[in-house]
């Protein structure tokens, strides 16, 4: 009888999708379950029954935990720890003394991972933010529109007139450069309102990729940048993804990348494409100065992010915001020996039940 409740004891701990473990007085691990090491990310060969938790570096928090229970003998319920492993793990712990009578005999470990529910309530803070601005911006920035269109029409149309009288000439041109600036700004700021609802249709990747650069070629042909493309690969012709969307996501990458290069002679600009097995990669390096070092990295996806003079700052949280809306991810990070690179993820297969209709036609 014994027997068999022991074995049901282990299987149960065996099969729990919280991670469990058990250490005695001394930190010797006596127990460890598989999602232990799947939570952890570590390895059965560093965390195994008969190492020592005191000599395993990335347990540093549980170590500090484990004092802890013994300074103040009682147990630590949802404790959120975070674990410098790969990337931040987040892990929730509940944690307390095994005694017998008043002797310590070691002390037990339960942890889930919080990393992806983390995530998850980001994306959604995320998403709230954006659409508070958003409504707010849309009903402003709609009033600019027409009169700024008036503006651009009739400065051209004098251009036009007064091509004899150099001064007018070069005072107009101040004019409708600062206009279409501004045109570029109030745009930027109806793309961030409109609602960013996506529809995804099996496209050609080259396609998506030439209308990102095409959207762009304003600004790479008056700066001579140097856009290449490399060969995509055989197996990932094709991306499920809304082509206008994602293009304008690829292209504002371009677009900083380029701005990001102007007080150099060379603006140079990659574009390729890569799989992680889960996802089509598509990335943009430059040899800019690299990333800024005072702001944190998600902090730039956040609207309103700036170190660009006259820049929105929302160019980032755009590309956040249609990448979000494919289920994919943004990333980005240094280069070697100089400049950035950017990561737009798009999953290779669209999640199942997932909007993909054509828009209905209106008009
Ligand atoms: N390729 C890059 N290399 C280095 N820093 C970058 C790069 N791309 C973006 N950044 C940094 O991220 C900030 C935010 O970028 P984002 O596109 O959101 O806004 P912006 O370019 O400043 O303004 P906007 O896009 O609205 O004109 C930039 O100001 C810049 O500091
Ligand atoms: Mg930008």
């Amino acid at each position: 009888m014994n027997n068999s409740i022991d074995f049901i004891a282990q299987s149960v701990i065996q099969n729990l999708e919280s991670g469990v473990l058990v250490i005695n007085d001394e930190g010797d691990i006596l127990l460890v379950n598989p999602s232990a090491l799947k939570h952890l990310k570590l390895k059965h060969h560093i965390l195994q029954p008969g190492k020592n938790i005191f000599h395993i570096k990335e347990l540093t928090p549980f170590v500090e935990i484990y004092k802890e229970l013994l300074d103040k003998k009682e147990s630590i319920s949802r404790r959120k720890i975070t674990l410098d492993i790969e990337e931040e793990n987040i892990l929730g712990l509940t944690s307390s003394l095994i005694k017998e009578g008043d002797k310590i005999l070691g002390a037990v470990f339960l942890f889930t991972d919080l990393t992806q529910i983390k995530k998850l309530q980001h994306e959604a803070e995320v998403n709230k933010q954006l659409a508070q601005i958003g409504t707010l911006t849309a009903s402003i920035v709609h009033e600019f529109r027409n009169p700024l269109g008036v503006i651009l029409g009739m400065t051209e149309f004098l251009i036009q007139k007064t091509a004899d009288k150099p001064e007018l000439t070069k005072n107009l041109n101040l004019i409708l450069k600062e206009t279409e600036q501004l045109n570029l700004l109030v745009n930027q700021f109806l793309s961030f309102a409109r609602p960013q609802e996506v529809y995804i249709q099996k496209q050609t990747t080259d396609f998506v990729i030439e209308k990102a650069i095409n959207i762009c070629s304003h600004i790479i042909e008056k700066h001579s940048a140097i856009i290449e493309v490399k060969k995509i690969p055989k197996n990932l012709q094709f991306i499920f993804a809304d082509a206008d969307k994602l293009s304008t996501a690829i292209a504002n990458l371009i677009r900083n990348a380029i701005e990001v290069q102007m007080e150099q002679d060379k603006k140079w600009v990659r574009i390729s494409v890569d799989s992680d097995g889960e996802c089509i990669i598509i990335r943009i390096e430059d040899e800019g100065p690299g990333l800024p070092e005072k702001i944190k990295k998600h902090e730039l996806f956040k609207p309103f992010v700036t170190k660009k003079k006259g820049g929105t700052g929302l160019g980032l949280s755009i590309v956040q915001r249609i990448v979000m809306g494919h289920r994919g991810w943004v990333n980005c990070h240094n280069r070697q020996p100089r400049g950035a690179i950017f990561e737009i993820g798009i999953p290779l297969e669209p999640a199942v039940g997932f909007p993909n209709e054509i828009p209905p036609k209106t008009g």
